[in-house]
């Protein structure tokens, strides 16, 4: 949640900054800021300027004349005030010399402005972020990197912080805690970004700064300290992404192109990992020794949102297929269970971004009890990637749109990837497994034949997008998709949507059941068939409208709906990779006819990084 840049070099520094904040808008679009230094101009103040709502509005607020030679620029998502020109950042120290930007929360800012009030700082937000200029301000003699050292040992929350001083040109000194920040390193010239996306026009060169560590960037060179002032050398890394990957191409926005990049990527996380000689996976980053792998008593799933959703697929999968008991469970609620970690479980952590607090916290103190975590991440080099102990790139490539498609897909090859891994250490046969592979190899089709169906989701969503209330049911492995359908539905359209067990049905919800509230079935061609179509019937029989998601050739279930989109028939086991699609698409529909911003939805922000 919100982003932050900040640069050092010979190119014009304000447009710069808009356009890695236009590349950050994802992270948070409440509102948006920019602080330049003016070396040379007479009174050496710092160049500001701010704007309610999103980066557009910022661009349009900029006077002509706004240029320095350095500067840090910040994308809110609101957490400590409302969303007012007030409370955007930068914020400043009293004299207007010292300019922050901060992702984070200080949690003990109340106590420090009161200290800083009796000794006549004046404030005027409403931010927490606004004690931390004024606490530097008030330890500066003259070195703002010695300031910032002194101000940080007094926060406590979290934060991502970049600062400059109008007396120090092309300074810039950076700390981090608990909110990633990354340096991109180019020739002659420095980045500071919350995430690579904002630099990854000027330099691939990035050194990931970790928590209690500062940095000190000047144009031509950086320099990190630890918490215990000392220096730390760090290895530089390669980002591979190409610019082409963040931009929406010949897309009218980011969610169709990444819903429709899913063959691609599924295949990009499918590639290279199978063994197709001894039917099995292979999964160079778990770190674990064969030993280790064999002798897993228990799998745990940590993970937020629609990550989480791709952990129950996970989970039920290692269980059915591998015979392996699984959970897979909310990061926000298990890092305040203090849970029980036998030692012959391994757990996962499951993220896009590998940023979300709750995944990264759930993750530290799943680690302090001695278990080993492994990772499940999209974006390389995130925090939970280089902090877990091993474990799976999902290649999905930049995923922009804040509501998650295509790293879902692939979160969900992983977890296919490491059960035929275990599986095949355990009772699978060779046959079983070749069975299993050749249908994995087979998703990027199945998928690529299922978004065909768009026309007629399409049509679908013109005829339903004014209902108020949608269920949305499955058994089994589908259970997750439903839940993952009514979150997509929710989060881009904003219709209420509520995810079920369609066993759980009588229990309660279908007391929602009317002419005017439509469901949305999975329907497999599996054991549970039979039962699931029971379920329609009742729906049926209560004048509720029913849409299903069925196997093509389904004539039965298709007879009994409303609306029918068929998926490939396939081995049953795959349904929830094509299943989830119509769902997707249903929900990216809707919320067009509905006239939402689909990309950037209210109240939201892509990568959840407080609590
Ligand atoms: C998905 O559409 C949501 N925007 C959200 O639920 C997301 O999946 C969740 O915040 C977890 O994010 P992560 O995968 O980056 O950890």
């Amino acid at each position: 949640m919100c982003g932050i840049i900040g640069y050092s070099g010979p190119r014009k520094t304000s447009p710069l900054l808009l356009e890695g904040l236009r590349r950050l808008e994802y992270r948070g679009y409440d509102s948006a800021g920019i602080a330049v230094g003016r070396e040379g101009r007479s009174d050496n103040s710092l160049g500001i300027v701010k704007a309610v709502g999103k980066i557009a509005a910022l661009k349009a607020a900029m006077p002509a004349d706004l240029d320095g030679a350095w500067g840090i620029g910040h994308t809110r998502w609101a957490t400590h005030g409302g969303v007012t020109l007030a409370n955007a950042h930068p914020h400043t120290d009293c004299s207007g010399k010292i300019a922050v930007v901060h992702n984070g929360i200080i949690e003990n800012h109340m106590s420090l402005k009161a200290m800083l009030e009796k000794k006549g700082c004046v404030f005027v937000s409403e931010t927490d972020t606004e004690v931390i200029p004024q606490l530097i301000a008030h330890y500066y003699k003259g070195n703002l990197l010695e300031a910032v050292r002194a101000a940080v040992q007094s926060l406590r929350g979290t934060y991502g912080i970049a600062c400059i001083h109008a007396d120090e040109p092309g300074r810039i000194v950076g700390a981090r805690n608990g909110s990633p920040l990354v340096v991109g390193v180019g020739a002659g010239e420095m980045f500071l970004a919350s995430d690579v996306t904002a630099m990854v026009a000027y330099t691939n060169k990035v050194v990931y700064l970790n928590d209690g560590e500062i940095v000190d960037i000047t144009q031509d060179s950086y320099s990190i300290i630890d918490r215990d002032e000392n220096r730390v050398d760090k290895k530089v890394d390669e980002v591979t992404w190409e610019l082409g990957s963040i931009e929406k191409g010949d897309f009218p926005c980011y969610m169709e192109k990444e819903i429709f990049e899913q063959p691609e990527s599924i295949a990009r996380a499918i590639s290279g990992r199978l063994d197709v000689e001894n039917s099995t996976a292979k999964l160079g980053g778990l770190n674990l020794e064969r030993r280790h792998l064999s002798g897993i008593g228990r799998v745990r799933i940590i993970a937020a949102g629609t990550s989480w959703h791709a952990g129950l697929v996970g989970a039920h999968l290692l269980e059915h297929v591998a015979r392996i008991p699984a959970q897979s469970e909310l990061a926000s609620e298990i890092r305040y269970r203090n849970p029980v970690v036998e030692r012959d479980s391994l757990w996962f952590t499951v993220s896009q971004s590998g940023e979300t607090a709750d995944s990264l916290y759930a993750m530290r103190e799943i680690q302090r009890k001695g278990a080993t975590v492994l990772g499940i991440c999209n974006v390389v080099g995130s925090t939970i990637a280089r902090e877990s102990d091993g474990g799976i790139y999902v290649h999905s490539g930049p995923e922009i749109a804040v509501a998650s498609t295509k790293a879902f897909t692939s979160q969900l090859a992983a977890f296919y990837l490491f059960t035929l891994l275990v599986a095949r250490m355990k009772d699978m046969s060779r046959d079983e497994g070749i069975s299993f592979l050749s249908t994995l190899q087979s998703v990027p089709d199945l998928v690529r034949r299922t978004l065909a169906q768009r026309d007629k989701v399409q049509a679908m969503a013109k005829k339903y997008h004014k209902a108020k209330d949608f269920l949305f049911l499955g058994r089994g492995i589908l259970y997750p998709i439903a839940l993952e359908g009514a979150l997509k539905l929710k989060e881009i359209s904003y219709i209420h949507a509520e995810g079920c067990s369609a066993g759980e049905m009588k229990h309660g919800p279908i007391a929602l059941v009317s002419p005017e509230v439509p469901s949305v079935f999975l329907v497999s061609d599996d054991y549970l068939r039979e039962k699931t179509i029971s379920n329609i019937r009742e729906i049926k029989a209560r004048g509720g409208p029913v849409i299903a998601v069925g196997v093509e050739g389904d004539d039965e279930t298709k007879s009994l709906v409303d609306d029918f989109i068929p998926v490939p028939k396939s081995d049953s086991r795959f349904y929830p990779f094509t299943m989830v699609i119509p769902l997707q698409l249903f929900a990216y529909f809707c919320a067009l006819e509905l006239g939402r911003d689909v990309d950037q939805p209210r109240n939201l922000a892509k990568s959840v990084t407080v609590e």
